[in-house]
């Protein structure tokens, strides 16, 4: 049978707790990536040890938000870390989509579109007067004719990504519980996978508390 897949989101400055996470969630039963963004990759030592991760699927969540030229740029700056996995903002428009499509070589290029901790009433304040699905479904037709490789969406979406994005799908917002911290579009992981996620995003339901646990209860869970 085909695995589940998920990335772990390594949330820290601190490699001995990343190395940790790494160690307690090696598992036979579900495909483990590592999702490295803003706060590991900016850390003081962050950047080296990826580099250095062997045998890994890797995923840079760096979540480039600007002008083509420095979408770009910043791509090719990264190049050495031969990343699995590298985000863009669908919102920086389509002239940067295909620009950092044309540099991103065999990485594969993943368009997040609204973040999974906003909600209606946050677009709103923020001046996005369509409704939050629409603005999904725009998104995700731009990024197909951007040509990327994957979306960020949350798993309440992929009904809605999936009539005009046939290639992965990729959602945060994973809660096993009512606990949703910062996160306002959640589901459970098993809900996820119903829906049609290719790979889910999982931060603090595994790296806080056990982690070994936690993978258990996610494997439980699974088998429901
Ligand atoms: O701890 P939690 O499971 O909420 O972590 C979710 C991870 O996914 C975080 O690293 C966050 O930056 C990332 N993410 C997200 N929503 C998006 C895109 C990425 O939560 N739309």
């Amino acid at each position: 049978m085909k695995k589940n897949k998920v990335f772990v989101a390594c949330d820290s400055t601190n490699i001995s707790r990343v190395k940790n996470i790494i160690k307690k969630t090696q598992n036979t039963k579900i495909k483990i990536g590592y999702k490295f963004g803003l706060e590991f990759l900016n850390s003081k030592n962050g950047r080296s040890f990826v580099s250095k991760l062997k045998k890994k699927i890797i995923f840079a969540d760096l979540k480039l938000h600007d002008i083509p030229n420095t979408c770009v740029s910043a791509i090719k700056a990264i190049k050495d870390l031969k990343v699995n996995y590298l985000t863009i903002h669908v919102s920086s428009g389509l002239d940067a989509l295909k620009a950092a499509k044309k540099v991103s070589g065999k990485t594969k290029l993943v368009g997040v579109t609204i973040l999974t901790s906003m909600d209606d009433k946050s677009l709103k304040e923020i001046g996005f007067t369509k409704n939050l699905k629409k603005i999904v479904y725009d998104q995700a037709r731009m990024a197909n004719k951007a040509k990327l490789d994957a979306i960020v969406c949350s798993a309440q979406e992929v009904n809605i990504v999936k009539k005009v994005f046939k290639k992965e799908i990729i959602t945060p917002g994973i809660r096993f519980n009512k606990d949703n911290n910062d996160q306002k579009r959640t589901l459970t992981p098993y809900q996820a996978y119903k829906n049609g996620s290719d790979w889910l995003v999982i931060g603090r339901p595994i790296t806080k508390g056990n982690i070994k646990e936690n993978i258990k209860i996610l494997i439980n869970h699974l088998d429901q």
